[in-house]
């Protein structure tokens, strides 16, 4: 068991250094450089590179290969790396993978020009994998945009909204975050002529997989250690965002708590020096817990289907990569 986690570690260590071979060879040399500079900036910056990762095993698992997608896999981590840039300028958040956020570093013209530009680059280098299915891949591609932008939307909405229902908070995380997912692991599939049945088990996963994915992010924004991390921890609370714990919390708390979570949707946010106080309001509202049962609960829909599968690698991969996820600090 730990051998085959040790295998896959490898593989996943592999197939990542070839994408981010790719990513830096696609800004290479392009003028101008205040477009370009910023764009190489926000590639450069790591990151886990789990959407490319997805697109890899997804079409391993549907009997592809690795070889035919990495153009593909590498547009995908560039049009994650779009939604991050401007999600930074619209969440007012000053650190990401332990540097400044592009705008911060640059400015907003900048940033969101760098934004636009990515979107582009990514549907460039998609079509250089899409030779067969190409419109139901770009299509695909496509409502995996739209869904980040309808649920970035619905984001800021809740921001300000009085009110939000765990079951409005999980449609809104489904379009911010699980449907980029779920289109990776479609994409992967589609680009390796998988049948209707494969790409919806390869589908779910991801979509699975990114809900998991979302709530444990709202978890580590609160609980992570910073320089794991790489975002300002709290960054949820100052912006009053409403994340699942802080819902969760607004469901068990009463009185003082109640009053005190209330504040926050009052003010729109907390102050810095107010970040342990309600770092404890969660925990003892045991809030953190019930973020984990979710997390489990997604995870385990997540891998429900996949021995329905053909490749036993790619499936192995996919089972791999939930469990690294749920262990994850960043
Ligand atoms: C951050 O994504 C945005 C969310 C959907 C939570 P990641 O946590 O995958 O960020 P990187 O790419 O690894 O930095
Ligand atoms: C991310 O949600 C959603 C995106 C579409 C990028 P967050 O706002 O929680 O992501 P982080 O925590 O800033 O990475
Ligand atoms: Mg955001
Ligand atoms: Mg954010
Ligand atoms: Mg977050």
């Amino acid at each position: 068991m730990k051998t085959d986690s040790a295998k896959y570690g490898i593989v996943y260590k592999n197939e990542i250094a070839k994408i981010e071979n790719k990513l830096s060879r696609l800004i290479l040399d392009k003028k101008p450089k205040s477009l370009y500079d910023p764009c190489s900036y926000i590639l450069s910056g790591g990151g886990k590179r789990l959407r490319p990762f997805l697109l890899l095993i997804s079409a391993k698992a549907v009997g592809g290969d690795f070889k035919d997608v990495y153009n593909a896999a590498t547009a995908v981590e560039v049009l994650h790396n779009f939604t991050l840039v401007h999600d930074d300028i619209m969440d007012n958040s000053n650190k990401r993978r332990g540097r400044p956020t592009l705008h911060n570093k640059y400015d907003l013209s900048t940033a969101i020009l760098a934004g636009d530009s990515l979107i582009a680059l990514a549907y460039e280098s998609l079509l250089k994998d899409s030779k067969q299915h190409t419109a139901e891949i770009v299509s695909t591609f496509t409502r995996g945009v739209i869904e980040v932008c309808e649920g970035q939307s619905l984001d800021k909405e809740f921001e300000i909204r009085q009110s939000v229902s765990i079951n409005e908070y999980k449609k809104m995380i489904y379009k911010k975050t699980a449907a980029l997912a779920q289109m990776c692991c479609s994409v992967g599939a589609q680009l390796c002529g998988a049948s209707k049945e494969q790409i919806k088990i390869v589908s779910d996963y991801g979509k699975n997989l990114g809900m998991a994915f979302q709530i444990q992010d709202d978890l580590l924004d609160i609980m992570a250690e910073e320089n794991q991390f790489g975002k300002t921890v709290g960054s949820d609370l100052l912006e009053g965002k409403k994340t699942y714990l802080f819902l969760r919390a607004l469901e068990k708390a009463k009185g003082k708590e109640k009053s005190a979570l209330l504040n926050v949707i009052k003010k729109k946010g907390i102050e810095r020096t107010e970040i342990d106080k309600y770092r404890n309001l969660y925990i003892k509202l045991d809030v953190l817990k019930d973020a984990e049962r979710e997390i489990m609960k997604y995870t385990k829909l997540a891998l429900k289907n996949l021995s329905q599968l053909p490749n036993d690698d790619g499936k192995n991969l996919m089972h791999w990569l939930a469990n690294i996820l749920i262990n994850r600090d960043k």
